[in-house]
């Protein structure tokens, strides 16, 4: 079975069919995952609290993520792997984050996510010149937690929405290939999928994004509790594999996300 490529997923937004994430960090999950059909996997820097136990993302290395790409390729045929550029090994410079992705696409990986808005345009720019896809992440961006004085919905006000529009547009001109939004109103990720050329990601984003990602351990119910943007796949299908298969099929019919799960 052929890996899925950018391609793929660029053919797959222009016909309008909603693309499906979920985070993966070793190769069994991976594997039940990729065998369910999920379009896109990625290895998130969220593993420093689902899987280390850590109460944020900050303490994750970039070797702990280069070491968990390659679980998840080994665990897989078909799926489109996304890795993170964790805290610290990109913001310095563009050279650092290509740096940085070059681990990382040595590893496996076939796109890099990182987090911020247009202050990381020219590093977006930089690495999609130089051959390497990325996927850029706005709105609540975990590894500014402090900053952002918790984990907070973004662009609830019409500064922050504009602030968050403009960051989206500013990306993709950039040329960031795609766009994930975390936690923002579903009113204001709608006007962002529509106002750019590239397919959007949400998670507390709304239903009306091109594709949709949760943590796996959300989907599954064992996060420890549930935020209001995710829904326990597991309840009610009792296996893994049952699991992901009701949340690719909600996400391609657009039943998932719900009102309940909206900002
Ligand atoms: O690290 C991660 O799992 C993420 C998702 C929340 C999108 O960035």
């Amino acid at each position: 079975m052929a890996r899925r490529t950018l391609h793929d997923l660029n053919k797959q937004y222009a016909a309008g069919e909603k693309i499906t994430m979920l985070t993966a960090y070793e190769a069994s999950f991976a594997r039940v995952l990729d065998a369910a059909g999920i379009d896109t996997l990625l290895v998130g820097d969220s593993l420093g609290m689902v899987v280390q136990g850590h109460d944020a993302t900050l303490s994750v290395q970039l070797d702990d993520i280069a070491r968990h790409v390659q679980y998840v390729v080994r665990g897989t045929q078909r799926a489109f792997i996304v890795a993170d550029l964790p805290f610290g090994a990109y913001q310095e410079s563009p050279q650092q984050a290509f740096r940085s992705s070059a681990v990382l696409m040595a590893a496996g990986a076939q796109m890099v996510k990182l987090e911020g808005g247009a202050l990381m345009a020219d590093t977006v720019r930089f690495l999609v010149e130089r051959g390497i896809p990325v996927c850029a992440h706005i709105g609540l961006i975990p590894q500014s937690v402090h900053a952002l004085g918790g984990f907070r919905v973004q662009g609830r006000d019409a500064a922050g929405a504009k602030r968050l529009l403009d960051d989206a547009q500013i990306l993709a001109e950039a040329g960031a290939n795609i766009v994930l939004m975390e936690a923002m109103p579903a009113t204001l990720a709608k006007s962002v999928t529509a106002a750019i050329k590239v397919p959007t990601i949400g998670i507390g984003a709304g239903p009306d994004c091109s594709g949709q990602v949760l943590v796996m351990h959300d989907m599954l119910g064992v996060s420890g509790y549930q935020p209001k943007f995710a829904r326990d796949f597991m309840a009610g299908t009792g296996t893994v594999a049952a699991a992901v298969n009701a949340y690719i099929t909600a996400v391609k019919s657009g039943s998932f996300p719900g009102p309940e799960n909206c900002y």
